[in-house]
């Protein structure tokens, strides 16, 4: 078996064309702990394919994330709906974090919809907030840019003015003129942060804290794709609140909102 992950991204596009029986897909959606509900917001189910049986994807060990993959028909629009992710806390390195999104964009996705479940940092985000995702601050020390890259593939130096499309953003504002924008620090996790290092980040400028996203984003911008990331404040971040932090309550306090992100989704992404 090829170890060269772009190589194994077209063999998982290829085993989800033939499994779907689709040509191409347009979007891709990786839903974030507790963010389920949202997949039955985006559109018509036509199948659910088990990761297991694409190739190449480690199975997600955390609950909330399940190791499938939705194809939904949204409108004329072909969309995959990863049903949960992998985090590098799990063990897995930046390529098998980030094999979902090459397999999206291999199989024609040009959009990618990141979510994820984030603490708090900025005071003005309660909990149930969502968050369109301005910009991060890569604080995981990895990048799944490192190591062998085929020749085919575009440079490494991937350009990250703008990660998080200011395009979608603004259409993702236009239909909901309250969403707020804030800066995502992600961390490798898996343990919840000190006070002192939400302090920290606050003084960095982060507003949400979380343990994904940052790989995917980069792994998509490098292939080209358009990437919205959108947070949901599960939480306030150490510190900010004297209850514990509980990975329980964050999959309880995303449920609903998330939900109506998927509504506006599915009206955001058929205007392209
Ligand atoms: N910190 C890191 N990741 C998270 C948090 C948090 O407070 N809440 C949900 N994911």
């Amino acid at each position: 078996m090829t170890t060269d992950p772009f190589a194994l991204a077209e063999a998982s596009a290829a085993a989800l064309r033939g499994q779907t029986g689709a040509e191409s897909f347009d979007a891709a959606v990786v839903l974030g702990s507790g963010w389920l509900a949202a997949a039955d917001a985006l559109g018509t189910t036509v199948a659910e394919i088990s990761l297991a049986d694409l190739g190449g994807f480690a199975q997600p060990s955390v609950k909330g994330h399940a190791p499938s993959v939705r194809y939904i028909r949204m409108g004329k629009l072909h969309i995959l709906a990863y049903l949960g992710r992998i985090h590098l806390y799990e063990g897995h390195d930046p390529n098998a974090v980030t094999h979902g999104v090459r397999t999206a964009v291999a199989a024609g996705c040009r959009t990618i919809v990141l979510t994820n479940a984030a603490g708090g940092i900025n005071p003005a985000f309660g909990v149930g907030q969502p968050v369109l995702v301005s910009d991060h601050i890569n604080l995981t020390g990895r990048s799944p840019l490192t190591g062998p890259l085929p020749p085919q593939v575009p440079s490494r130096f991937t350009d990250l003015t703008e990660v998080y499309s200011g395009r979608l953003r603004a259409m993702a504002r236009e239909l909901d003129p309250a969403l707020p924008e804030g800066v995502y620090a992600g961390l490798p996790g898996p343990h919840f942060e000190t006070p002192a290092e939400i302090r920290m980040l606050r003084t960095a400028g982060a507003d949400l804290v979380g343990m994904s996203t940052v790989m995917e984003a980069i792994a998509a911008r490098h292939l080209g794709a358009e990437v919205l990331g959108i947070s949901l404040v599960t939480n306030p971040a150490a510190g900010l609140s004297q209850e514990p932090i509980d990975h329980k309550d964050v999959l309880a306090a995303a449920r609903e909102p998330a939900a109506r992100v998927g509504s506006l989704l599915a009206e955001l992404l058929p205007r392209g």
